[in-house]
C-alpha cells in the first residue's frame, strides 16, 4: 500500500485526477471505477477542466459506478446518478452506452450479479476510485461485509446514516439500504486509489493502515491488493502511526 500525504484537498484532488487523467491519455479504452461523496467533488471538477482544455478525451472510456440508493428514484436529485450526470458525464463526451451504475430498482440480488458480470465482460476495472466512511466503510460496504462479497444489497449502518443526512431534509429521508459493489468486486480492480480529507476520515485511515485485517474494518482488506495507494491530507494521516 503507497500512501502520499496531501498538503490539502485541493492537493489531494490534483494528485488524484493526475493519475486518472494521465491513465485516461495512456489508454483510450479505460474502464473507470468511479465513487460519489464530498470527497470527490473537486477531483472530478479537474477531471472536467483536463477534458475542456483537450488534454483527454473520453469517447472511448467505460465507467462504473460504485454504489446507489435504494427507495430513490434515479432522476431524485441526492441520486447517485444524478450526482454523477451533474459533476462529470454532463460535461465530458462519455458514450451514453459506455456509462454504468448499478441498478437500484427491482431483484437487487440479479442486479447485483448482472453488474459484476458486465464488470468482467468490460475486461474489469482499470483503475478504481475509493473514498472512505468515518466508520471505515468503501463504497457502502459497511463493517461486517466479507472480503469476497459481490455486487449486493445492504443496510447502511447508523453512522452512515448520520453522515450523509447532511445532504437530505431530514435523516428520515435518508435511505436506510443500498446497493453497492462487493469488497470482492473492488479487490478484482487492477489498481486502486482511495482519497480521504479531514480529521473525521483519521480513524478510518490509520485502521485501514494498521491493526488487523478484519470485516470490522472493512477497509483493511485494500492492504490485500498489491496496487493500492491512498492519496490523504495531512489531517487525514494525523493519527497514522509513525
Ligand atoms: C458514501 C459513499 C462512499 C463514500 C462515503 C464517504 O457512503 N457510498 O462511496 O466514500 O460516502 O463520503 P464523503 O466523501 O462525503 O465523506
Amino acid at each position: 500500500m503507497r500512501i502520499i500525504i496531501a498538503k490539502d484537498y485541493e492537493d489531494m484532488s490534483q494528485k488524484a485526477a493526475n493519475i486518472f487523467n494521465r491513465e485516461i491519455t495512456k489508454k483510450p479504452n479505460i474502464v473507470l471505477g468511479l465513487a460519489t461523496g464530498g470527497t470527490p467533488e473537486r477531483f472530478y471538477e479537474l477531471l472536467v477542466q483536463a477534458y475542456k482544455n483537450r488534454l483527454t478525451d473520453w469517447s472511448k472510456v467505460t465507467t462504473f459506478n460504485l454504489d446507489e440508493y435504494i427507495g430513490i428514484t434515479k432522476t431524485h436529485k441526492l441520486s447517485y446518478h444524478t450526482y454523477m450526470k451533474e459533476k462529470l458525464f454532463s460535461k465530458i463526451n462519455i458514450a451514453k452506452e459506455n456509462i454504468n451504475l448499478p441498478n437500484a430498482q427491482g431483484d437487487i440480488t440479479k442486479n447485483g450479479q448482472t453488474y459484476d458480470q458486465l464488470i468482467a465482460k468490460k475486461g474489469g476495472i482499470d483503475i478504481q476510485l475509493l473514498g472512505i466512511g468515518e466508520n471505515a466503510h468503501i463504497a457502502f460496504n459497511e463493517p461486517g461485509s466479507e472480503q469476497d462479497a459481490p455486487t449486493r444489497e445492504v443496510t447502511l449502518t447508523k453512522s452512515t446514516i448520520e453522515a450523509n443526512s447532511r445532504y437530505f431534509d431530514s435523516i428520515k429521508d435518508v435511505p436506510k439500504t443500498a446497493i453497492t459493489m462487493g469488497i470482492g468486486s473492488i479487490l478484482k480492480a487492477k489498481k486502486i486509489i482511495l482519497i480521504a480529507e479531514g480529521i473525521k476520515k483519521a480513524e478510518a485511515i490509520k485502521n485501514t493502515i494498521s491493526g488487523p485485517i478484519s470485516e470490522k474494518i472493512p477497509s483493511s482488506f485494500l492492504r490485500t491488493h498489491k496496487d493500492v495507494t491512498l492519496i490523504i491530507d495531512e489531517k487525514a494521516a494525523s493519527l497514522i502511526e509513525k
